[in-house]
Order: C-alpha cells, then structure tokens, then sequence
C-alpha cells in the first residue's frame, strides 16, 4: 500500500483471528515509530509488554477482542505542563506510526484508555511520572468496520489574513 492508502484504510480492529503476531515484527515497529517528531528529542515513550496475568487484571470487556498481543505506551510527563502536553503529542505520533506499519502489513490495532483510569495504571505498575497514552491491542483482524464518517476538512480550516 501507498501511504495514501495505509493512512485511509485503517481502521479500529476489534475482532481479532487467534493467529499469533510475531514479537519480533512488532519490536521491528517499534524500532521505526521512533522516529515520530519529539521536541528536543525527549523521546518520551516506554512501552510495556502485557502479560497473560496483567491482561486478565485489566478486566477489559471483550478482552481486548481477544488480540494476539497487548502492549501499553506510556508518556513521561516532563518538567511542567508544556512539556507533558508535548511529549503526549509525541507519544502520539509514535503510535500512529507503529498502527500505520502494522496495517501496511496485514496486522489491526484497537487503541485502548483502559490503562489511564487509576485501576489500569494501577495494574500497569505505572510510576507517578509517566501516564498512560494507550493500551494497543495487536492483532489479525477478524472483522474490518466500515470507515466512520468524517466531517469535511473545510469545516475545519479557518484561512487567517
Ligand atoms: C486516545 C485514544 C483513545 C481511545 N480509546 C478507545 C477506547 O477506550 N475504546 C474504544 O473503543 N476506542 C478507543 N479509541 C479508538 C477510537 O474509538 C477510534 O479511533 C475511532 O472510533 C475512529 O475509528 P477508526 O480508528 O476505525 O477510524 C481511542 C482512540 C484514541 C486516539
């Protein structure tokens, strides 16, 4: 797939086959969303590796759609508000870079905040400096939904003098 078309056909995966993904592909993901924009280069993501006896604490509704492997991506919160912002936003991107990679090669996502309530950060073993951008489920897809409406760009571009 062009870009153009990993970017418009991605969707939120929330079936998913019990085939495996392979670890070593997803670090091989990981390794290349690094290289999302991060001011002065914080590079402020830690990812952790959901285990079997994590996943069932989670207590996730559908099991995370019973998805082959979980992670959690965390977001250090800097020295101040501006830099926590800004490393959220970077995390951010670093996860979008990795679910575009792992739907260019045949692999859906479903980006959780099951981890950011106090029960998931709990469960998570997550410090007080770091919060949790998302749980990502990681899967084959079972079932792909129809693209969800998107309001026209237009209504969202103001044009200043
Ligand atoms: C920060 C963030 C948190 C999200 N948390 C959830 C969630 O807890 N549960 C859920 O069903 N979807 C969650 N989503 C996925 C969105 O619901 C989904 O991206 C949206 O419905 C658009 O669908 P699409 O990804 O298939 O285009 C989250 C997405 C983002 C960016």
């Amino acid at each position: 797939m062009n870009i153009s078309e990993v970017i418009t056909s991605r969707r939120t995966i929330k079936k998913f086959t019990s085939e495996e993904v392979d670890k070593g592909v997803i670090l091989e993901w990981l390794q290349r969303a690094r290289f999302a924009p991060n001011h002065k280069m914080t590079e402020p993501w830690q990812i952790l590796f959901v285990g079997e006896k994590t996943r069932a604490e989670l207590k996730h509704k559908t099991n995370f759609g019973d998805a082959s492997k979980i992670i959690a991506v965390l977001s250090h919160k800097g020295r101040n508000q501006i830099e926590r912002d800004e490393n959220l936003s970077a995390v951010s991107c670093f996860i979008q870079n990795f679910m575009l990679q792992a739907w260019d090669e045949g692999v859906g996502t479903f980006w959780s905040s099951v981890g950011s309530s106090s029960l998931g950060r709990k469960t998570l073993g997550v410090s007080e400096d770091y919060e949790v951008a998302g749980v990502l489920a990681i899967g084959y897809s079972d079932e792909i939904m129809a693209p969800k409406e998107r309001a026209s760009i237009e209504e969202k571009i103001t044009y200043l003098d």
